[in-house]
């Protein structure tokens, strides 16, 4: 296993530049888009991340040729060679779910190993199988496979029990293909879902209510292909944003999309922080010298991301006062809260909340790293962590971090990624 080993004889500051890349959620469901069409589909600005290999080769096991390279990704499904997403790679990614609806769309059948929970919590999908139901699919479970069959899926009226991105995602590009018009209510409003949808309308889907709860899509016969670049990762950004509030630093983002950023923003301004919009994808952080507590609650967008939960849950160990941190989407997602405590953090979890009293001193140690937005926060309490912090189980942050290392060193971090977790310390003491 791999890790990550930070050298903090003090604190940094960060300065300089960082550019974005395109985000992990918007690319997955773009690439399984392309199930819908027999056409090529060209994405660009796709990041070079592990989810990006692991859905690649799931589509591959579909039967899509694709090429990717420098960012730049074509893939084309001339046909369905096989209907099944393997528990192998369903299990690696749970963003595998995302071929369900296009390929029941397209095959007219679907084999899809239940994902099953994870380090976040039970992850289930049973608004997927009901929605997917309601089109007309004939769903069984089977030894731990969804099989999903439909000679035609027939729109029909959903309404979602609660928001879900995937959710929202894998209906909307079922229902283009389905025979007449489907009318999703109470769907998620995350930008990924916002530019899924326009890649679908630019592949020839007669979608309306595009970023709004509710969506009609009208089915069509066939989806052409299209070109579609992928929008900024606004967690990637979220986290360098508190990268900077976190070691009072003065960072300037690149290719950026601020309008997807404003509860972070907001966030971070009232614990202190300015945020400077120097142009249409581009902002200035500036850390201040004292960190303002604030209390947090995740939410579904336009609200507090919980993918941003652990991320800020280290700028609040820095402020003086107490911070309350709720989260209300995942069921077990402050693990890395026993982490950050061992790192010096006073944090006492109470059921869906983190009372995070700062503010405390880190010292630097070897943590363990036990999901991706959990990993991205060790590395931040490593920036601030005085000593050297080895975090394990990176493997978990390359699935959505594209060169994080590279990215950090370029603003002055003593960093270095450890094969096989022995000391192979290139860095001079
Ligand atoms: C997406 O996961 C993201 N992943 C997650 O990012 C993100 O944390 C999450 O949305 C919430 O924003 C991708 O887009 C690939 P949900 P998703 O369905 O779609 C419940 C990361 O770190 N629910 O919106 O799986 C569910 O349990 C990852 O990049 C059901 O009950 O999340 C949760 O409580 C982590 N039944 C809530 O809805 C269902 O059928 C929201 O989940 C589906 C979901």
């Amino acid at each position: 296993m791999e890790a990550l080993r930070i050298y903090t004889e003090k604190p940094y500051r960060l300065k300089g530049e960082v550019t974005i890349s395109g985000a992990k959620n918007a690319v997955l469901p773009a690439i399984a888009a392309c199930l819908l069409t027999k056409e090529k589909v060209h994405l660009s600005n796709v990041p070079m991340v592990k989810d990006v290999e692991t859905m690649l080769t799931l589509l591959g096991e579909l039967g899509a040729e694709y090429q990717l390279k420098k960012k730049s990704l074509e893939i084309e499904v001339k046909n369905i060679a096989s209907a099944q997403a393997p528990y192998k790679l369903v299990r690696a990614m749970r963003a595998s779910i995302l071929v369900l609806g296009p390929l029941v769309a397209r095959k007219g059948k679907a084999i899809v190993a239940l994902p099953g929970g994870c380090a976040i919590g039970t992850r289930p999908v049973d608004l997927h199988i009901s929605g997917l139901q309601k089109l007309g699919a004939n769903i069984t479970i089977e030894h731990g496979y969804i099989v999903a069959e439909a000679k035609k899926l027939k729109g029909a009226e959903i309404e979602f029990d609660k928001k879900t991105v995937t959710g929202t995602e894998n209906l909307v590009m079922a229902a283009c293909l389905a025979k007449g018009e489907t009318i999703l209510k109470n769907c998620a409003l995350e930008p990924e879902v916002f530019s899924l949808c326009e890649l679908l309308v630019k592949m020839g889907a007669r979608i309306d209510g595009i970023g709004e709860e509710t969506i009609r899509i009208k089915g069509v016969d066939e989806l052409c292909g299209a070109h579609h670049r992928i929008i900024p990762d606004r967690i990637e950004a979220g986290t360098f944003m508190v990268a900077s509030a976190l070691t009072h630093g003065d960072l300037i983002l690149k290719e950026v999309e601020p309008t997807h950023l404003e509860t972070i923003i907001d966030k971070l301004t009232i614990s202190g922080a300015r945020v400077e919009k120097l142009s249409r994808n581009s902002l200035r952080v500036i850390g201040s010298e004292e960190i303002k507590p604030q209390d947090v609650t995740t939410a579904p967008y336009p609200g507090f991301p919980t993918d941003m939960q652990a991320q800020f849950m280290v700028l609040m160990t820095q402020a003086n006062g107490t911070s309350i941190i709720t989260e209300t989407i995942f069921d077990r997602r402050f693990a890395h809260a026993n982490e950050l405590i061992r790192l010096g953090a006073s944090i006492e979890v109470q059921g869906d909340k983190a009372i995070v009293r700062g503010k405390t001193p880190l010292s630097g140690a070897e943590v363990v790293a036990t999901d991706l937005r959990a990993s991205a926060s060790l590395v931040l309490a490593g920036l601030i962590a005085t000593g050297q912090t080895t975090i394990n189980d990176i493997e978990h942050l390359d699935r959505g971090y594209e060169k994080i290392e590279e990215k950090l060193r370029a603003l002055g971090v003593r960093i270095e990624r450890l094969k096989n977790n022995n000391n192979q310390s290139g860095v001079k003491k």
